[in-house]
């Protein structure tokens, strides 16, 4: 018998800079309870980004506990959960031992640029001594850059002294994401991926949707690394091991951007939607079409259902978004907390004619310069602190304008709205100068958990209890355009030209 709140799902959103634990109603979508908590980040060196595994698994179990106790506070129980979704950060990397299960490094976060010289040293195995960078996107969507995993896991196996060493002793070590980390210890020894994640290593063949050799080859992958078994998006993977939700199924697994985009229930083709996070992500979805980008955009697995067609997307990736404003007052110190940014918005009438590229860790979409470095133009005398924090906002704003052109050459049929989501798109400001600098209505629903929703929605679906297609009224607040197309044009120029400066700095 369903208890008060009726059947409900549960969605580990493990994020970047929090893990969270979101319980929905599968009959409404409504949240009923949820925990958050925060995982510490490492910077060992200028450049390097870890987290410790061990940390993330525990901050997870942490905030199912807690979520499952605020449930019971309500007069639910832990027994209505009928299925977990999982949902994460893409890209970020472990490995662990297969004996004990000991993770053998940090995991090295997606925005880490430490593999700087590995991808030089990749490069220079592409045929005709070209360097292309672009060599494997006829396979894997992607291009050879600092960011995906198989890079990392190569930088893994040349450098870090424990995974050499299970090499050398010829004994087998775990590859992972963070989606795989997380179900194998849930379930206590289920060694899985989904077609999403997957896609996100340059291992994964796009049309088979399987490891391939000629990717393990180029990325020297020996045999001792065994690759998760790669699965669709919603079937259920294996059975919750211990804790107050044990036997529960875990039947969704999806990068976190592909979940937001199934949350924003953008499942058929030409539908879009851009989560601004940590980072900032522009999905298209493409349907059962694997659209090869030529301008600078990544082809990744949207979603699989079980048993089905992959569908595919089209992505515009920017590394730097939110984290911006927390340089602005953590390194800076401009700033001295996130309240405080409105206040100095209003401080100022507009941005003083300063241009901000936070170009911390190279630029992603649709540039992929990893020689690219941050750079502040047009500061005068009159410039204050205000100003620079208008500039980072409109920095956000920017750079989805750049993925959004991209996007529309790339498609034919230009985007007419744009739907957003994730934790900055509480600034009403930020939304409405970005409708500003797109020249596009901006919608956004007055549920921002996308992410964890999308995951949740899979969950359930996977064991008969979500209908993910029936027609839901979504309630959105939408953002007009409200500057002329001459101002819009100047202040993208501008932009365009602190871009220019900002590329290949690194040389
Ligand atoms: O590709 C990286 C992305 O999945 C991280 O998303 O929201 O954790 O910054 P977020």
């Amino acid at each position: 018998m369903p208890g008060k709140f009726g059947d409900l799902v549960g969605a580990i959103d493990e994020g970047t800079s929090s893990a969270r634990f979101l319980i929905f109603r599968a009959e409404s979508s409504e949240i009923i309870a949820s925990h958050q908590k925060s995982v510490t980040n490492i910077f060992p060196k200028e450049g390097w980004y870890e987290q410790d595994p061990q940390e993330i698994l525990d901050v997870v179990n942490e905030c199912i506990t807690k979520a499952i106790e605020k449930l019971i506070e309500l007069g639910g129980e832990a027994k209505d959960l009928i299925a977990i979704g999982i949902t994460n950060q893409r890209e970020s990397t472990i490995v662990w031992d297969s004996e004990t299960g000991e993770p053998l490094y940090n995991a090295i976060i997606w925005s880490d640029i430490r593999t700087i010289p590995t991808v030089e040293e990749l490069l220079q195995k592409v045929p005709n001594n070209t360097k292309n960078k672009n060599y494997l996107k006829p396979l894997c969507g992607l291009p050879v850059s600092t960011y995906f995993s198989a890079v990392k896991l190569k930088w893994l196996l040349d450098n870090a002294p424990r995974v050499k060493a299970v090499v050398k002793a010829d004994k087998k070590l775990f590859f992972g994401t963070v989606d795989t980390w997380l179900i194998w210890n849930l379930t206590k020894g289920v060694h899985i991926t989904d077609v999403t994640n997957a896609s996100r290593t340059m291992l994964m063949n796009l049309e088979t949707l399987e490891w391939d050799p000629i990717l393990k080859d180029f990325f020297e992958v020996p045999d001792n690394v065994i690759l998760p078994t790669i699965k669709s998006s919603s079937e259920v993977y294996g059975y919750m091991n211990e804790g107050v939700l044990k036997d529960v199924p875990i039947s969704c697994c999806l990068g976190d951007q592909q979940a937001a985009l199934v949350g924003q229930r953008c499942l058929e083709m030409s539908e879009a939607k851009c989560t601004y996070g940590t980072g900032c992500f522009l999905l298209y979805c493409t349907g059962n079409v694997k659209v090869d980008s030529t301008y600078g955009l990544l082809t990744t697995v949207a979603y699989q259902l079980e048993n089905q067609a992959p569908v595919y997307a089209l992505e515009g990736s920017v590394a730097v978004a939110g984290s911006c404003l927390s340089w602005l007052k953590d390194n800076m110190e401009i700033i001295h907390s996130l309240e405080e940014i409105d206040t100095l918005v209003k401080s100022v009438k507009d941005n003083g004619d300063v241009y901000f590229v936070p170009a911390f860790s190279g630029l992603f979409a649709p540039h992929w310069d990893s020689e690219a470095r941050g750079i502040i133009c047009g500061i005068t005398e009159e410039t204050e602190r205000g100003h620079f924090v208008v500039a980072a906002l409109e920095s956000v704003c920017f750079q989805v304008r750049d993925i959004l052109d991209a996007m529309n050459l790339e498609c034919g049929t230009p985007l007419t709205k744009l739907k957003v989501d994730g934790g900055m798109t509480n600034n009403s400001m930020l939304m409405q100068w970005q409708a500003d600098l797109i020249g596009l209505e901006v919608s956004k629903p007055s549920m921002i958990e996308t992410t964890a929703l999308g995951a949740a929605m899979f969950a359930g679906h996977a064991v008969g209890k979500w209908d993910i297609n029936a027609k839901t009224d979504v309630k959105a607040r939408k953002f007009k355009p409200q500057i002329s197309e001459d101002e819009r044009d100047v202040r993208f120029k501008k932009w365009k030209m602190a871009i220019e400066r900002s590329l290949g700095w690194d040389q």
